[in-house]
């Protein structure tokens, strides 16, 4: 079997990284969360205050963008890697609905993209990888042997994530959490640069009304076939 490069694009909370994860795990291959750099990014933005409610002091961000050190380390127990940002595990504090808030504005940043699409490109030269993301198959690996592009219709995928976000214990408001989920979409697929589009030669899969089984069914032949 060659070992190959898997692009996985979609909305939020479609289910891509359980997708992709199980992928990764059941070939072998490094699995890496692209979503989760964009989010230590803007976590490090907030921390700084360079971003909040009513300012986003992007020169400054920008300037610092070398400093921001963010890495992967598989964790044995979970069985994928976690995002570290700095040094710190910053696993848990990115997947916060104020993070969700502002990810979208940070993630339109130019230089923000372009510093972590050359990472992710080291990341996946060897192939053997599976990545998940809104621009993987459109610009990180427009080569990417199999190219798959997610959908679910937005209420669903609020219902998943605010059941996800409850059952961490984050008290939060089910409309919340749809209004963040159908923002970042608009922002994302509307933004200048890398916006989210299905690449000509991705397969879509509309997950509204499928089990996670058969999801993998589907989506395992299609491995079989591009390996
Ligand atoms: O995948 P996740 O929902 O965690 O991604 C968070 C945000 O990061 C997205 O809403 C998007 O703004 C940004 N993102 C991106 N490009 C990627 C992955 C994520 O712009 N490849």
């Amino acid at each position: 079997n060659k070992k190959i490069t898997i692009a996985i694009d979609g909305f939020s909370s479609t289910g891509k990284s359980t997708i992709a994860k199980q992928l990764a795990k059941q070939l072998g291959y490094v699995y890496v969360d692209s979503g989760a750099m964009y989010r230590a990014v803007t976590l490090y933005a907030m921390q700084n205050n360079f971003i909040g409610e009513t300012y986003f002091k992007v020169e400054t961000l920008i300037e610092q963008l070398p400093t921001i050190d963010i890495s992967f380390v598989f964790n044995e127990a979970l069985g994928f890697a976690e995002v570290y940002l700095n040094g710190i595990n910053v696993e848990k504090n990115i997947r916060t609905l104020e993070v969700s808030g502002f990810v979208s504005k940070v993630a339109a940043v130019p230089e923000v993209r372009k510093q972590l699409v050359d990472q992710q490109r080291k990341i996946g030269e060897n192939k053997g990888v599976v990545m998940d993301g809104r621009d993987i198959g459109t610009v990180v690996f427009p080569n990417a042997d199999l190219k798959l592009f997610v959908t679910a219709s937005a209420g669903t995928r609020a219902e998943r994530r605010y059941k996800e976000l409850i059952e961490r214990g984050d008290r939060v408001d089910y409309n919340a959490v749809l209004k963040n989920v159908q923002e970042r979409d608009y922002m994302d697929s509307n933004r200048k640069d890398s916006p989210l589009v299905k690449a000509k030669d991705a397969i879509e899969i509309d997950n509204s009304n499928m089990s996670v089984e058969e999801q993998f069914e589907i989506i395992s032949d299609l491995v079989n076939k591009a390996i």
